[in-house]
């Protein structure tokens, strides 16, 4: 009860998730689950406004929630469940696509930004209606809060807009959802570009961590890090970054402050320090990997836990939809 209502989309992730999806967002989740009524969606609608594989999405959907799920996202405590399995996301996305103007949906810099790399005929009209689909995600459950990124804020800009015009023309309706910051978050960087966030878009995968690789792959990335010509483990991101990344990874992982393990490095070399970051993120990586093969290997297991999500969102998404087609005339 008060609980505010929190909603995260995420795109099904090509093949895993890597550390800075884990220690900058999943683990925040997983926190949210105890002081907020949290919706996690994985949002494979939004993945089809460019071209994918049928079968290659089918699968990264079910892994990317697996991942969740083995990260600790508690189907009691959280909904989680696949966009496409809840018809109201798409239902709501036509009621206020038609109270979206073309020219504030033409001002998006991501369709901008998206467009112009699919050219003119391969920039389909789902890509330009994004937005409008992301405010029906999140005005559908009453949400209070929405984690974004900078490059989310306009799209919640429009959300905001959206739900005040409805309100505004066909009676009080919707929330109108703010920006949820989170007060700390791991910024994880790549470990052979230490300046350059981790990404999976990176040229290459030898800094990219991901919770799938095997556990000696991981030591590996980890033991090749980049970090300088010198020898002292300091917290120095400007004049360090690959220490301080380094730093930053086994504190979030660890629990432990960055002074002490400064002082716990103190005169030693970077290769047992390595290797100290290397285990602790196998240790903390290694049941999560475990946990999603196993429900991989178990599709009627990840079918139910799916569809505990499915069947709580449907429920709150058609309370919602069945007001607004009230209001508007249905
Ligand atoms: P990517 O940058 O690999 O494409 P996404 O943009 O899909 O990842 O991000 C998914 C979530 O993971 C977002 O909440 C984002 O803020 C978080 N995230 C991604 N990369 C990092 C990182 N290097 N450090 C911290 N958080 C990250
Ligand atoms: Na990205």
């Amino acid at each position: 009860p008060n609980r505010p209502v929190v909603f995260s989309g995420m795109q099904p992730s090509s093949d895993s998730l890597h550390l800075g999806n884990y220690l900058g967002a999943l683990v925040n989740w997983v926190a949210l689950q105890d002081e907020a009524d949290p919706i996690y969606c994985v949002v494979d609608l939004h993945a089809i406004t460019v071209p994918q594989d049928p079968k290659a999405l089918h699968e990264s959907t079910r892994r990317t929630a697996a991942q969740y799920l083995a990260a600790g996202v508690d189907v009691e405590r959280a909904t989680l469940f696949v966009q496409s399995h809840v018809p109201a996301h798409t239902e709501l996305a036509w009621v206020l696509g038609s109270i979206t103007g073309f020219g504030e949906a033409s001002r998006m810099t991501q369709f901008k930004d998206k467009s112009a790399k699919q050219g003119t005929e391969g920039t389909t009209v789902g890509l330009f209606a994004y937005p409008v689909l992301m405010a029906a995600d999140i005005l559908l459950y009453g949400t209070q809060l929405v984690p974004v990124g900078d490059d989310q804020r306009q799209h919640l800009e429009l959300t905001r807009d959206l739900a005040h015009r409805f309100n505004t023309r066909f009676g009080d309706t919707f929330i109108v959802p703010e920006a949820l910051i989170p007060k700390e978050s791991a910024r994880i960087h790549d470990l052979q570009e230490p300046t350059a966030k981790m990404s999976k878009s990176a040229a290459s995968e030898a800094g990219l961590v991901k919770l799938l690789d095997d556990p000696a792959v991981t030591a590996k990335k980890f033991r090749s890090a980049v970090t300088d010509t010198g020898r002292e483990v300091r917290y120095d991101p400007a004049g360090k970054p690959g220490v301080s990344n380094l730093l930053d990874i086994l504190a979030a992982v660890t629990g432990r402050t960055i002074p002490e393990l400064e002082t716990e490095y103190q005169g030693r070399g970077y290769g047992d320090f390595k290797t100290d970051v290397a285990d602790a993120v196998v240790e903390r990586v290694a049941p999560i990997r475990a946990r999603t093969l196993e429900l991989m290997d178990d599709p009627a297991e990840l079918d139910r836990l799916l569809a505990i999500g499915a069947a709580r969102a449907s429920e709150r998404a058609e309370r919602m939809l069945r007001t607004v087609y009230d209001r508007v005339g249905f």
